[in-house]
């Protein structure tokens, strides 16, 4: 029987919640939360349906006259690269949609059982993270994508802060040497996409890929991993920003360095900010400026937090999908987004000077995100932590969906807070060693 599909009365008596119920009963709202989720990720490691593949979504559904509608062009003006993909189904609509290690998202789940294990202190959780991230090691012989940092640091990363073994620093060094084998001097950046229309792209989102290679220089102690990783950031503030601030979601490079184009992939058009990668950019500036101390990331952080919190127009903190949406209930949120800027923001409110205000609106956010309204009631949702999540709008993919980067930022966020209260750093990579 699919237990997912059970109420969450039931639910409710199952072992898994069982498990959960570890949790400190403190009865703060952050332990609520987590609670919830450690629930909800056992329920969905209960679920997988076979070894070697992990839960990514749940399958929705679009129309090219919405989609019209939110974008504000004709069907004839959709981008040719952006080639819609296939309506799911009625047999598939609302289903859990599994992908395997090779998909970017893969290392996403077992990042978030880690987290739900340090949250709560559930030793079946910590079971069951080991076991998704062992899954994941074909994964670090990879040499055409740059999100092996998403997929490695999250799941190994985690692990080797939390359980740490040999074996483990082997898998995050082998992945950062191919990810700095996609970096090419005279661009001075690495390579994001091996697709597509462009000589050299480099997208925004390439940011978060750089906590692989800081760890990897600490790891090894050898400074080439961090050497890419600040010539990758700086090339990326002399050209990904407009001059308010706001980042372009694509910058493609000609051979020689200089920049051939600059456009979206999955905003609302080239001149908008796309809400998730405002966030990618707010939080792979200030872990830059975490591990190399230069005041440019620093600044850049700051610069891109106060243009965040002026450009967020929701009542609830929780973006639309697009900063430029329009302003209307029919424009999907994406809770994703909402979650990789409270993580960000949380850490950067350490840094800055700006750092009160900063915390505040990262912990209204997270509030927002723990209500009713957005995270799950134990025993729907397929499994998944948080609702309303949009991952490509112009792909006509993940409207206003459950998504299991947002759960593992939200995840990740929680831990911050928690961690601050306590006196802490936000993060503590530097326990990889
Ligand atoms: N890195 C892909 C995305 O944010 O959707």
């Amino acid at each position: 029987m699919n237990k997912l599909l059970l109420t969450a009365l039931t639910i409710a008596a199952l072992a898994p919640a069982a498990r959960a119920a570890s949790v400190a009963g403190d009865g703060d709202w952050i332990s609520r939360a987590a609670a919830t989720a450690a629930r909800q990720l056992a329920l969905q490691a209960d679920e997988v349906p076979a070894p070697g593949v992990f839960p990514r979504n749940l399958n929705t559904d679009f129309s090219i006259p919405d989609l019209e509608w939110h974008l504000e062009i004709p069907c004839s003006e959709f981008k040719p690269e952006c080639d819609l993909r296939e309506h799911p189904g009625k047999d598939n609509y609302m289903k859990v949609r599994y992908v395997k290690p090779r998909d970017w998202t893969s290392g996403f789940f077992p990042g978030s059982l880690w987290l739900a294990y340090e949250l709560t202190g559930d030793k079946a959780l910590k079971e069951q993270a080991a076991k998704y991230t062992n899954m994941l090691l074909p994964v670090s012989y990879m040499t055409d994508t740059h999100d092996l940092g998403f997929m490695v640091n999250c799941p190994y990363g985690n692990a080797q802060r939390l359980s740490p073994n040999d074996s483990i620093k082997e898998v995050i060094v082998r992945t950062a040497d191919n990810l700095i084998g996609r970096f090419d001097p005279k661009v001075g950046a690495i390579r994001s996409w091996d697709f597509g229309p462009w000589n050299y792209p480099v997208i925004i989102d390439n940011m978060m890929n750089l906590q692989l290679l800081f760890n990897a220089s600490r790891i090894t102690g050898d400074k080439k991993y961090t050497d890419i990783a600040v010539r990758h950031a700086l090339k990326t503030i002399d050209h990904h920003f407009r001059p308010d601030y706001t980042s372009y979601h694509v910058v493609s490079y000609t051979p020689d360095g200089g920049v051939e184009r600059r456009q979206t992939f999955q905003g609302k058009a080239d001149e908008s900010a796309w809400s998730r990668g405002q966030g990618w950019a707010l939080y792979g500036y200030t872990e830059a400026y975490r591990e190399t101390r230069r005041p440019e990331f620093l600044r850049q952080a700051e610069a891109i937090a106060d243009m965040i919190i002026k450009r967020n127009n929701t009542e609830d903190l929780i973006p639309y999908w697009d900063f430029d949406a329009k302003p209307s209930p029919r424009s999907p949120r994406d809770a994703s987004a909402a979650a990789v800027i409270a993580s960000g923001l949380l850490e950067l409110s350490t840094f800055a000077k700006n750092g009160t205000a900063y915390r505040d609106y990262a912990e209204r956010i997270l509030t927002s995100l723990a209500s009713p309204a957005y995270l799950a009631e134990p025993g729907t949702n397929g499994g998944f932590v948080l609702k309303h999540s949009t991952g490509s709008l112009p792909h006509g993919s993940e409207i206003d969906t459950p998504l299991n980067y947002a759960d593992y930022y939200f995840l990740e966020a929680l831990t911050r807070l928690r961690r601050l209260q306590q006196g802490k750093p936000a993060a503590d990579w530097a326990r990889v060693k």
